[in-house]
């Protein structure tokens, strides 16, 4: 569904007030209420990709697992065992069954008790001490978990998007994560409020000022925003020159035109220009002003021509030292200036006939916020 129709007139209307950006209850309310009940991005399904498989992570202060099991179907449960509450299982590697090592409760794949030790198995209801699940879905290859009880299925919740990103990149299914790159497969922290990282990824008004390299390698005014229901799609040409100020490009070989998506609330996914690339990132508040950028990128299983992992090299050593720094301190500048007595709040400038400029992706997500805001802050 095109969303057009939300966008109204430039500079009528003002962004979330700094109030959002800086305040510990509302921090706190979006962790418990939207993060804990929308879909977040887990892992590769390369992690678990053989039976009893299993990977392990924290995220928003709970510890959560994922598993293949025997008859291959993924699940995920919370990484807590019911009899006291240790952890069950670390890192990742495999196994047939989950023991809990204070007690020692076994537990099958599907999280059902199977045995508890000293407990004659007439003697208390097993069906009853199984490990609580959380709800697993993935998307092209993408693993996803929602601890809320009642999510809807990724591909309801953002129709269309996994065809999309298939169709930007229709080997992805192929794509093997990239453990080289200092850029992807990492985290990140910015000293500012998760929205202020995601209000800057989704406009690109700032472009041509703030990144003068990225800005002589992109055509910017070709730059163009599209609203869906619950997501936005970015598609960003280059100039298509091989030699330019940010990184070169093989021009047969590489991606020319970034495609950018972003799904509410916190999650980024895309293909960089340069080397053929998908990569996924969540947006994690650990304070109010401070946020945890964790991005996982993959790339061709055989690399597709002999000079890529010397372009793959330059472009992650560019986009780390360069782009993100810049967009790090724009962002970290605006979270002090939501402290500021003299900003209340900001202005969208929203104008459909010249995307180069215009916020209304930026925009979509504070409109979808707000609902979300209007029932629980
Ligand atoms: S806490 Fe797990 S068996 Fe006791
Ligand atoms: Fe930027």
């Amino acid at each position: 569904m095109n969303k057009r129709e939300v966008v109204k007139a430039p500079l009528a209307d003002q962004t979330l007030a700094a109030v959002y950006y800086l305040s510990q209850s509302v921090m706190d309310a979006e962790v418990r209420h939207l993060l804990y009940n929308s879909w977040q991005f887990a892992c590769h399904i390369s992690e678990v990709a053989q039976p009893g498989d299993y990977y392990t992570f924290s995220m928003h202060g709970q510890d959560y697992f994922i598993v293949r099991t025997l008859e291959r179907a993924l699940k995920a449960f919370y990484n807590v065992c019911p009899h006291r509450g240790h952890r069950l299982v670390e890192g990742q590697g495999n196994k047939s069954r989950i023991t809990c090592p204070y007690h020692a409760w076994t537990f099958g794949l599907d999280g059902a008790l199977r045995g508890a030790r000293g407990m004659a198995r007439s003697s208390i209801d097993f069906e009853n001490f199984g490990l609580l699940p959380v709800a697993i879905d993935t998307l092209a290859g993408f693993v996803f978990i929602n601890a809320s009880n009642t999510a809807a299925p990724l591909d309801e919740f953002a129709a269309e998007l996994e065809a999309q990103m298939l169709k930007a990149c229709p080997d992805l299914l192929s794509y093997v994560p990239n453990r080289g790159g200092s850029e992807f497969g990492h985290t990140y922290v910015c000293n500012a409020n998760w929205k202020v990282m995601l209000d800057n990824y989704l406009e690109c008004y700032h472009c041509q000022m703030a990144h003068p390299e990225f800005n002589e390698m992109m055509s910017i005014p070709d730059s163009q925003f599209t609203l869906f229901e619950n997501f936005t799609y970015q598609n960003a040409p280059t100039k298509k020159k091989a030699e330019n100020l940010a990184f070169p490009l093989d021009l047969e070989h590489d991606v020319l035109v970034g495609e950018f998506w972003w799904v509410f609330p916190n999650i980024t996914l895309g293909r960089f220009p340069g080397t053929q690339n998908f990569y996924v990132s969540r947006f994690d508040p650990v304070e109010p002003g401070i946020t945890s950028r964790y991005t996982v990128s993959l790339q061709p299983a055989v690399p597709t021509d002999e000079g890529a992992a010397d372009r793959d090299r330059l472009r992650s050593v560019w986009t780390t030292e360069v782009v993100s720094q810049e967009d790090k301190a724009l962002c970290e500048n605006v979270q002090r200036g939501m402290g500021q007595r003299g900003f209340q709040h900001g202005w969208y400038v929203t104008d459909l006939e010249n995307h180069g400029v215009s916020e209304h992706a930026m925009r979509h997500f504070h409109d979808l916020y707000r609902t979300w805001a209007a029932k629980h802050l």
